[in-house]
Parts: C-alpha cells; sequence; structure tokens
C-alpha cells in the first residue's frame, strides 16, 4: 500500500524513534480493530496501515523541538501541535505522487488530524466529542498514548504496561472513548505481545 520512495522518503525526514513508534502503534490499531464487532481482518489491518501516518506531520516539527528535552515553551508546543494538520497536508502532497486508494487516504488523514482530540472535547486541533470524532482516530489516540507510556524518550525510561493500562481506565470517558478502552484492557495480554513484538521488529505498513 506503500512504496518504497515515500519509505525512504520518511526515513530521511523523521527520526527512528518517531518512525518506531509510528509502526508500533499502526500495528497496536490493527490488532485493537480486529477485536470490533464488523472489522475483518484485511479492514483492520488498512486501519492500522492508516494509523502510520498519525505523526507524519512530524516533518514539518523542528527536529530539535521533538527532541528537547524538558519543558517546551508555549511557542514551541503550539508548533508541535501543528504536527495534526501538517500531516493532512503531508497526506496530500504525498498523494499527487504515489495515488492512494481513496479509502486508504480518507483514513490516514482522519487518523493525523484527528488523533490528538479527546473524548471529552477537551482535545486539538478542532475540539470534536465523543463519537464526533472518527473511528480511527479514537483507536490511534489510545494506542498513541499506551505507546508514548510504554517507550523510552529521550528524558524518561518507558513505564510498564500495567501502568500504561492503570492511565488509559483512568481517561476512558475524559480522554479516550470508554468502551474501547474497555476492549483494549479486555485484551490487554494480547495488547501487550504484539506490542513487544512490535518494538522487538519494526514492521513497515503494507507488509
Ligand atoms: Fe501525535
Ligand atoms: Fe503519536
Amino acid at each position: 500500500m506503500i512504496s518504497e520512495n515515500v519509505k525512504r522518503e520518511l526515513n530521511g525526514l523523521l527520526s527512528d524513534g518517531e518512525l518506531g513508534h509510528m509502526t508500533r502503534v499502526g500495528f497496536m490499531v490493527e490488532t485493537l480493530a480486529a477485536k470490533l464487532a464488523g472489522i475483518d481482518r484485511k479492514k483492520a489491518k488498512m486501519l492500522g496501515d492508516a494509523a502510520y501516518y498519525h505523526d507524519v506531520g512530524k516533518i514539518y516539527v523542528p527536529r530539535k523541538i521533538l527532541l528537547k528535552r524538558g519543558r517546551l515553551t508555549s511557542d514551541e508546543s503550539n508548533l508541535v501541535r501543528m504536527h495534526c494538520v501538517y500531516g493532512q497536508l503531508v497526506l496530500t502532497q504525498m498523494n499527487e505522487r504515489v495515488s492512494f486508494a481513496e479509502e486508504y487516504l480518507n483514513l490516514a488523514t482522519a487518523s493525523a488530524l484527528y488523533h490528538h482530540e479527546r473524548w471529552d472535547g477537551g482535545g486539538y486541533p478542532f475540539g470534536l466529542k465523543a463519537k464526533e470524532i472518527p473511528l480511527l482516530a479514537r483507536l490511534t489516540s489510545i494506542c498513541d498514548t499506551y505507546d508514548a507510556i510504554t517507550s523510552v524518550r529521550p528524558y524518561r525510561r518507558g513505564k510498564q504496561h500495567e501502568q500504561a493500562c492503570a492511565e488509559l481506565e483512568r481517561y476512558a470517558g475524559i480522554q479516550f472513548d470508554p468502551e474501547l478502552v474497555d476492549i483494549f484492557l479486555e485484551h490487554g495480554a494480547e495488547m501487550k505481545t504484539h506490542a513487544a513484538e512490535a518494538r522487538a521488529e519494526p514492521r513497515q505498513p503494507g507488509q
């Protein structure tokens, strides 16, 4: 689904850390989506591949800000927040070169644009609420947070699976779709195993 050219292009523009995170989130979204009623394996794979692109807009955020240790200034964090909108732009530009299938492009754009929206309406960039947020973005948000908590960052070590699950549970119905969090937690052991596999064997979408 994604050309070798695009993979090479992204490899040059995003750090290994970001690419690894995007890959793991895509893999976890596929695993979680496959648990939902009415989503078959093929559709789950498409959702996972599309979710890979959720942070692609970070191409336009200076790397020194992305890798900065310690607190960001308000200008810096505003710039980081722009990655959702930049993501839509990057995907539109990429589409001119690689011609994504329309459904795939729409899904990838939804994941990029809306994955920082919150269930309670307190997210960004639009402040959408509950099911106004597309399903794929609600799935991405959960897996994104899980991976952010369990991954090693420049400024701290990764935390445990149990701590990440506790965080998801705590913010269910506030930040996250509570029904999707329940499904994630119900399959917690499998999510943990798949996340660990994705960490051990970085996988590109379409493989
Ligand atoms: Fe993001
Ligand atoms: Fe992310």
